[in-house]
């Protein structure tokens, strides 16, 4: 590993991905196991720890960790950690595993993913999870919502991984841009970057998140772009569109030798604040020295404050933490600047700011209209309006 680049958290990068050999070896013994298929979630959760991204954690949560993480945000061993990643399973499933044991993991449809030893099962104690990682227990939220909807039972252990993904249409899991935190780190020496600013999204790359990404650049040696492609809620608009809008956007508009796009197969829990702190961690492990904490990062609804997931690293000894988080104030185009200004660099005036609701966007894209080039790109638009026409 580079010596210039950031130490992953906890000091080493994990990898749960087993041999050829050993996976040989797994294949036979799975035949013989208890079977859990996994939820959408836990599927993106087993890939985020198998590769390394998730490090220092090499399996799902055990009972202290999950108490420690909900109450303190941290392991049981002191290291800071936002979001307990759990296996849920129903009273079913519960009954064919035992403490002690093995189980193996598969995906909907049907594919072996990986083995886990059972060390422990016990209760979900969504009374402690819910509140204290989504700060609300309305289940309109939905964070909240997936996490009602799963089983009553936690399973935890190590994780041992044949596979990530299964077999699908070629291009659907944008392999080529699947890199795992080790592939991240050495495109960033291949590149000879030191200072790299990551910037997380679920969305398009409009003018605000460009304005972002573009302030990192000025100083960061690089960028890297890791739109999150795991689960979303519905309504957010697929990674594949997405991916064609990242694509486009960096052919004419960002200098391709200072920036990466990479993709971040996580799924989305819209836990605001504490979801930050995670995809700062996250960040770190792919190498990052920067991440983008813009405003309400991973938020939705009204659920939480403006700059709640700015201010939670506070609570933290930035040493912890690692990298550094960029904070930045809410960014729109001005009229009378006429370019990108924030609360922070242009006086406000009423009027002046293009703003636009996501569900005005929707609207124009449905009717084949550009929104305003103040607000998105061209080139972004045409795809969107390309997807919104054709869906
Ligand atoms: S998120 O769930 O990934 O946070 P989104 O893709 O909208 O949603 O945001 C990506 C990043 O850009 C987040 O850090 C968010 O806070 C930031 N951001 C989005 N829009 C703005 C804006 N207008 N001004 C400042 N920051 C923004």
């Amino acid at each position: 590993m580079a010596a210039g680049l950031i130490a992953p958290h906890g000091g080493a990068l994990t990898n749960r991905i087993v041999s050829d050999a050993e996976a040989a070896d797994l294949r036979g013994e799975a035949a013989g196991l208890p079977q859990v298929t996994l939820s959408a979630k836990q599927a993106c959760d087993l890939e985020m720890i198998a590769i390394g991204a998730f490090s220092p954690l090499v399996g799902f949560a055990g009972a202290a960790d999950f108490e420690s993480v909900c109450k303190q945000m941290r392991l049981v061993d002191g290291t800071v950690w936002p979001i307990p990643i759990t296996l849920a399973v129903d009273e079913d499933t519960r009954s064919r595993l035992s403490e002690g044991g093995r189980a193996s993991l598969v995906h909907s449809d049907g594919t072996l993913l990986a083995v886990i030893d059972v060390e422990e099962i016990y209760p979900h104690d969504k009374k402690l999870e819910v509140p204290n990682v989504f700060r609300t227990e309305d289940e309109a939220h939905p964070g909240v919502k997936a996490v009602a909807q799963e089983g009553e039972w936690l399973v935890g252990g190590p994780i041992s991984v044949l596979t990530v993904t299964p077999e699908r249409e070629p291009g659907e899991q944008f392999t080529e841009h699947r890199r795992p935190p080790a592939a991240t780190r050495a495109e960033f020496e291949r590149h000879g970057w030191k200072t790299i600013a990551a910037f997380q999204t679920r969305n398009p790359i409009h003018r605000a998140h460009e304005y972002l990404t573009k302030c990192a650049q000025e100083i960061c040696d690089g960028l890297l772009i890791h739109p999150l492609v795991g689960e979303t809620q519905p309504g957010d608009i697929p990674a594949d569109v997405r991916m064609e809008c990242y694509q486009t956007i960096i052919e004419n508009y960002y200098v391709p030798e200072r920036t990466l796009l990479s993709v971040m197969p996580a799924a989305m829990r819209y836990a605001g604040p504490r979801e930050a702190i995670l995809h700062a961690l996250v960040r770190k492990n792919y190498g990052c020295s920067h991440f983008i904490v813009g405003r309400d990062h991973a938020g939705v609804g009204d659920y939480y404050g403006t700059y709640d997931a700015q201010e939670i690293f506070e609570g933290f000894d930035p040493a912890e933490i690692g990298i550094v988080p960029l904070k930045f104030e809410h960014a729109a185009y001005s009229k009378r600047a006429q370019g990108m200004v924030s609360a922070k660099t242009f006086p406000r005036i009423e009027g002046d700011q293009i703003f636009l609701s996501g569900t005005k966007v929707r609207e124009l894209l449905a009717q084949g209209e550009r929104p305003p080039q103040e607000f998105s790109r061209p080139e972004v638009a045409d795809v969107l309006i390309r997807w919104a026409t054709s869906s």
